[in-house]
């Protein structure tokens, strides 16, 4: 481990770009996850010229899950879900974020250089406050430190890697400006040391919709979890709300679940060619059984993969502790030099 701060830089290829994303382990993984981060992650682990981290955030799912067996079972669920959709865990670091004490840390010390007021108003914070406000209760009812704090962890999660990009959804970039004003005030007071991070969107990514077409979200409850046995599956595609033209009439694509579902796992020719069905007044039955088949033969390699994975799950501890290491050994190095620089050092 390099001990002369400055020398940390030299351990990640320097030229290369930072992605990372964590994945918060509450619930299991349904096909809006899968569309909007999974899928896109994985692609893009596969890519020359980026150095990415994904990590579990099981810090972050205390926040909101108290229950010991849902943190875990989750975090099973997820990590077997990303190592059976082909993540290189050669090229990408994968790990669960409480294996990597630093990050615990190194939100300490940030906690330190970021502002209340800037914490004050943080959406997801003020949100739960107006709620309480709106049930006449005590504005800070329920509400507890982690998730006042929850920005300066993410922010740690993110300064750690000195991550460039960061994909996230629309509601994280609040978040994201948070880290880069946390990063800025570090820097002007000790030096260069973090990047600071751009929240990426991407626009070609779909937001999924969900059974009642709503934005497809555990809370709204209308989730298709990617892991189905393929019998449930063909029952919750078949379960997408529809309207009530009959076969024959034409139907919109704009306004339809279904065609926002089918579209994302389609390529341009089946988009065609589904369009032009809707034009000429499909049967929604049978347009929901082409939608079944199409998810399900993307899903099924990986399922049966899932399927045995998450029957072994020291294999899949064996993994991620292997992906802890790897990200430990930078997380170390680059304390070291940030500790020498807030003046935490030895004596002599
Ligand atoms: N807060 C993010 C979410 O709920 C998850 C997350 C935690 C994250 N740490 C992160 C995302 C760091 C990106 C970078 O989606």
């Amino acid at each position: 481990m390099p001990t002369v701060p400055g020398q940390v830089e030299s351990i990640k290829t320097m030229n290369k770009r930072t992605v990372l994303t964590g994945i918060t382990t509450t619930g299991t993984p349904h096909l809006g996850n899968y569309v909007g981060a999974i899928k896109p992650a994985i692609i893009s682990s596969h890519r020359a010229g980026v150095d990415s981290y994904y990590f579990l955030a099981d810090l972050h799912a205390l926040v909101k899950c108290h229950d010991p067996q849902v943190v875990q079972q989750s975090t099973l669920e997820i990590a077997a879900t990303w190592l059976a959709l082909g993540l290189d865990t050669d090229r990408a670091t994968f790990y669960r974020q409480s294996d990597v004490p630093e990050i615990n840390e190194l939100t300490w010390i940030l906690t330190c250089h970021t502002a209340k007021g800037l914490m004050n108003r943080a959406h997801a914070y003020k949100a739960a406050v107006q709620e309480n406000l709106d049930a006449g209760e005590d504005p800070d009812f329920a509400l507890s430190m982690g998730l006042f704090s929850y920005p300066v962890l993410m922010a740690a999660d993110i300064l750690m890697f000195n991550a460039h990009d960061v994909p996230v959804g629309r509601d994280q970039v609040q978040h994201l400006e948070m880290a880069r004003d946390i990063a800025q005030r570090f820097n002007h007071r000790f030096g260069e040391h973090f990047v600071l991070p751009k929240a990426v969107i991407d626009n070609n990514v779909s937001v999924l919709p969900g059974q009642d077409g709503r934005k497809m979200s555990k809370s709204y409850n209308n989730t298709i979890p990617i892991w189905l046995p393929e019998k449930k599956l063909r029952k919750s595609i078949m379960r997408i709300m529809t309207n009530s033209l009959e076969p024959g009439e034409p139907k919109q694509i704009g306004d339809s679940a279904l065609y926002a579902i089918y579209s994302a796992f389609a390529n341009t020719r089946q988009r065609e060619e589904m369009k032009a069905a809707f034009a000429s007044g499909i049967a929604w039955g049978e347009a929901k059984q082409i939608t079944f088949e199409l998810v399900n033969q993307e899903l099924e390699p990986a399922r049966d993969r899932y399927m045995k994975l998450i029957e072994k799950p020291g294999q899949i501890e064996d993994v991620l502790q292997a992906g802890a290491k790897k990200a430990r050994s930078y997380a170390q190095a680059f304390m070291q030099r940030l500790r020498h620089a807030i003046g935490i050092r030895p004596l002599s």
